[in-house]
């Protein structure tokens, strides 16, 4: 198949993992026979620091032309004044309101052969597999903002058909994996939260074969630590997603393995790993690309439809975890150019990958 995807490589190691994830796409291309297009564009502090704006004009109206769209990460301690007049940050926020990717998908597994790489115990982290679903364009991120001298806010909104829409898009994937669905509010003291809770109750009635469940966000936070395993689909608001995914991350090991997918209704999505610019090591080549591959992987699962080659790199990126060669963050010693090599290797193994069934892998 023909695809046209749009690469904004942005900030820190953003640009050393968009490299790795093309790299994959570019070998799935060939070992497939799909033709992909890539199309490099600007966002972030690179973005500003070579238009003024942290998301061009023509950056936009490349993603909006494109089939799908694969961002490395922005921001960093040169755009970090908290008086400056522009972020990065604010590239990927306009990014994702104005692609409408409502739903931001955050899967989280946690490799057995990195088990020991947790702070928690080794038997708490068998069998975990939850799906994040973070509400993407609404909430605290994208309210009205008010500064003087010594007053500021930032007002939360919601409306009911921004929850329905990606709770409905939660419960569909729940139908579709454990049919268990977790909805995490701040019902308790949030006006908003209490909306979310109350349209989550109404849609249920819809899915009576998906089990609900409500949890204020911070038990949610200890019960994330203290049995992970007892979750499938977790869906949220904005702000409370945003936080609870990167102390996911902790289970899995690194901050540097988890992928994510925003969606909206049409078939374009946006993939980005979840993690940031990580200043503290850009430049050195030690990022971890897997979960920039895995976002590739992602990409190809949810917009390209090719699910069969989505399959075959998660397999080799779950064969490189296990065999090695790894990245610092996951206990090893190799570089991002090690790893990626080692994934390339992998795919050729794994290029004979069929579904045997959803889910399950068959690999010749
Ligand atoms: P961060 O995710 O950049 O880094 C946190 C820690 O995780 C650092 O120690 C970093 O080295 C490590 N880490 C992150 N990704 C890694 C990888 N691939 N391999 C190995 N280690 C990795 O978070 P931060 O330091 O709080 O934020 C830095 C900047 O990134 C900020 O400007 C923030 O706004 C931005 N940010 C951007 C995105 C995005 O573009 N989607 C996401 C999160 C943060
Ligand atoms: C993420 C990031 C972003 C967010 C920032 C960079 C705007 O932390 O993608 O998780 O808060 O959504
Ligand atoms: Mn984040």
């Amino acid at each position: 198949m023909k695809a046209r995807i749009v690469t904004l490589p942005g900030d820190g190691v953003g640009p050393e993992v968009t490299a790795a994830a093309v790299a994959v796409l570019k070998t799935v291309a060939t070992r497939y026979e799909h033709v992909f297009t890539f199309d490099e564009q600007q966002i972030g502090g690179a973005a500003i620091d070579a238009t003024g704006e942290p998301l061009p004009a023509a950056s936009l109206a490349a993603c909006k032309r494109a089939d799908a769209v694969l961002l490395g990460a922005v921001g960093g301690p040169k755009w970090s004044d908290p008086n400056a007049p522009v972020r990065p940050e604010q590239g990927l926020l306009a990014l994702r309101s104005a692609l409408g990717v409502y739903a931001n998908l955050r899967p989280l597994q946690v490799h057995p052969a990195l088990a020991d790489l947790s702070p928690l115990k080794n038997e708490k982290l068998q069998n975990v597999d939850v799906l994040f679903v973070r509400e993407l364009t609404g909430g605290a991120y994208f309210g009205a903002k008010t500064r003087t001298a010594d007053t500021a806010t930032d007002e939360c909104k919601y409306t009911v058909a921004e929850i329905e829409r990606v709770v409905r898009r939660a419960f569909e994937l729940a139908r579709a994996r454990r049919r268990h669905l977790t909805s995490v509010d701040k019902a308790n003291v949030l006006e908003t939260s209490r909306l979310w809770r109350s349209t989550v109750q109404r849609l249920a009635t819809d899915y009576p074969d998906v089990k609900v469940e409500h949890q204020l966000v911070d038990s949610m936070a200890m019960l994330l630590l203290t049995r992970p395993n007892a979750y499938d689909v977790v869906v949220t608001e904005n702000l409370f997603g945003d936080i609870l995914t990167d102390e996911a991350a902790a289970l899995a090991g690194s901050l540097g393995l988890l992928p994510s997918a925003s969606l909206s209704d049409g078939r374009r999505g946006l993939y980005e790993p979840i993690h940031g610019s990580a200043p503290d090591i850009a430049g050195t080549g030690a990022a971890n690309p897997v979960g920039a591959i895995l976002s590739a992987a992602l990409l190809l699962r949810h917009s390209l439809q090719l699910e069969t080659e989505a399959l075959a790199i998660e397999a080799a990126v779950d064969q490189v975890l296990r065999d090695g060669p790894r990245s610092r963050d996951i206990g090893g010693t190799a570089g991002t150019d090690a790893v990626v090599a080692a994934v390339l290797a992998a795919l050729d193994r794994h290029a004979s990958c069929a579904i045997v069934s959803a889910g399950a892998r068959a690999c010749a």
